[in-house]
């Protein structure tokens, strides 16, 4: 199904970036967006928690924050409506889950609808859900890496924007493999978020176009 392209706007476009973790996608987010000619400025960064490494990156960037803890809500669909208005108080272009721990609802989907996107450490379709290292490397596989793509209702399911592979060395363990797939995730998700910000992007059935 073809829907409307997303233009870039004549300003940087906005970005809000989600984190569970360390955030050192986010920071690479941050960091290259200190470069005016990137296209893209991160304006807030909400969590799904309090305490993480990757909340401190944003405040030392400047950068507002929000938390939204699936547990201070009555129910799922009253935390997914919260995080829809936080984040979307923010005004994103884009909105870019980097190490996000939470499967969203249908609100938020329907409200970034195509502008939401998620950042993988595997090869999609292979190894989707919340341990996609460990899953791949107790399968055996010799090639992982990671995808970036735009989320759908399912899980890890949406179209592909990019993808990029990573051997598995003989004596990776869950930890090893995750950096050396993070160093190659970070410049994928740089690279790309750059790319939609400056150019737009339309979804046309499972193809992601960036003109
Ligand atoms: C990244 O590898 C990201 O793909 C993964 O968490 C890591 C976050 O690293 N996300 C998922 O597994 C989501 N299913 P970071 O906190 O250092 O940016």
């Amino acid at each position: 199904m073809r829907r409307p392209a997303i233009r870039p706007a004549s300003r940087p476009a906005r970005v809000v970036v989600l984190v569970s973790g360390t955030g050192s996608l986010l920071a690479a987010l941050l960091d290259a967006a200190t470069d005016p000619a990137y296209g893209a400025r991160v304006v807030a960064v909400g969590a799904d928690r309090h305490g993480i490494a990757a909340l401190d990156r944003a405040r030392q960037a400047d950068v507002p924050t929000y938390v939204r803890k699936v547990r201070d809500f009555p129910e799922r669909a009253a935390w997914d409506r919260a995080l829809t208005e936080a984040t979307a108080s923010y005004e994103p272009d884009l909105v870019v889950s980097a190490g996000f721990m939470k499967i969203v609802g249908q609100v938020f989907l329907d409200r970034f609808a195509d502008r939401y996107i998620n950042s993988h450490p595997a090869l999609l379709p292979s190894f989707p859900g919340a341990h996609p290292v460990r899953d791949a490397l107790a399968y055996g596989v010799q090639v992982s890496g990671c995808t970036l793509h735009v989320v759908d209702a399912g899980v890890d399911t949406g179209p592909v924007i990019a993808q990029r592979a990573v051997e598995v060395g003989a004596d990776d363990d869950e930890a090893s493999l995750h950096e050396r797939i993070k160093a190659v995730e970070r410049a994928m998700l740089v690279t790309h978020v750059g790319r939609m910000a400056r150019a737009g992007w339309s979804v046309e059935g499972r193809r992601v176009r960036i003109p």
